[in-house]
């Protein structure tokens, strides 16, 4: 069996973190949601997969290379435009050959254990297997509509009143049968070949599609509050170990994770939380719920259910952070220099939360 790992697309509800690089590259517990999705598919015992990149591949490739760090064999297909998750498999169906293969959106965050699933397949006799969950939301995904002995009766793209409350989690499971459906349908009314529709062809065909229902956990993550929410989820499943250094006058909860190089003084950090390689908490309180990542300083600051990318600095924040995801490199802190005044360098689409009075 065989990997194909989407991971082009714009992250738009992202920006600015997005502007320059790949939604899909930004740590959920401190590891990258892609890193996460390669290692699900490794884990199922694949080794050769293909990532389709668009813009940000550069990105993409420079962070993951040819994939040998997690035993596996990279390939790197280049998509010109976002034109849809059919259209994806479309232009990969060289390197998949007439083997089956599992696509796995770049940008999801699933509860653990579903590489089992993923292995499985390959030695089944469906066509396709689609994994489903039930949402509150489902008018925001691809549905599914099951008969009552659990077959397939009919898929939907974002429906504007959804028929079930079944929504298309970013894993299918696909034989070669998968190309002539992509050839057989026509772009929807965003302009995209949908893989939805790719598999109602499967259906229509007499195909075997089989459905399987996610019982756990799973989040399409494309703007903050859902990034956010991964990583409180990825946080209570990490097994936690300490390899920096914490100093006598801290207290660290067991649910905490302190990597390598970093250094804990004189501060509280509450579980579930991870602190990055080098990074260095002074004098705060970090957590709960929050992954500092790499490189970064706390200091004089309080910060809790938040994401800090690598080579941050929070330092002399009277308030706590809260519910905040900060990018890579931001500096925030108290300004020694009159007035007394907030003092902003912000990207383009930055978003600052004031207290209210
Ligand atoms: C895509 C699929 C949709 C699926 C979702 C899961 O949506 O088209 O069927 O439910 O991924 O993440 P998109 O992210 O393109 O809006």
């Amino acid at each position: 069996m065989k990997g194909l790992i989407l991971s082009g697309g714009k992250g738009t509800r992202l920006y600015p973190l997005t502007f320059t690089s790949a939604k899909q590259l930004i740590p959920v517990g401190n590891k990258p949601i892609l890193v996460r999705v390669i290692e699900s598919i490794r884990d199922a015992g694949i080794s050769e997969i293909g990532i389709v990149i668009g813009d940000t591949g550069n990105e993409i490739k420079k962070i993951i290379g040819d994939g040998s760090r997690w035993n596996v064999n990279i390939t790197y297909i280049p998509q010109v435009a976002p034109l849809g998750l059919a259209h994806a498999v479309k232009i990969s169906q060289d390197f998949l050959g007439e083997d089956r293969f599992v696509m796995f959106l770049g940008d999801n965050v699933i509860q653990g254990g579903i590489s089992p699933l993923i292995a499985d397949f390959a030695d089944s006799d469906y066509n396709s297997q689609i994994v489903l969950t039930r949402v509150n939301h489902p008018e925001r995904y691809g549905v599914a509509v099951l008969k009552e002995n659990g077959q397939v009766e009919y898929l939907v793209e974002k429906p504007k009143e959804a028929p079930s409350n079944l929504a298309l989690v970013g894993i299918y499971m696909f034989d070669k049968n998968i190309f002539e459906a992509v050839r057989g349908i026509r772009p929807s009314w965003r302009g995209e070949l949908e893989i939805t529709d790719a598999i109602q062809w499967l259906v229509d065909h007499d195909y075997d599609v089989h459905a399987y229902i996610h019982r756990g956990w799973w989040i399409d993550t494309g703007e903050p509050g859902e990034m956010i929410e991964a990583n409180c989820r990825v946080l209570e499943e990490l097994e936690y170990h300490i390899h920096g250094y914490i100093d006598r006058s801290s207290e660290v909860d067991l649910r905490v994770m302190i990597e390598k190089g970093a250094e804990v003084i004189n501060s509280i950090i509450r579980g579930p939380a991870i602190i990055g390689e080098n990074t260095r908490i002074v004098n705060a309180f970090v957590g709960p719920f929050t992954s500092i990542y790499h490189d970064c300083l706390v200091e004089n600051a309080e910060i809790s259910r938040s994401i800090v990318l690598e080579n941050s600095q929070i330092r002399n924040v009277g308030r706590r952070i809260e519910d905040s995801l900060i990018g890579r490199d931001v500096i925030i802190h108290r300004s020694p220099i009159r007035p007394k005044s907030f003092k902003f360098t912000l990207g383009d689409n930055s978003v600052v939360g004031l207290l209210s009075e």
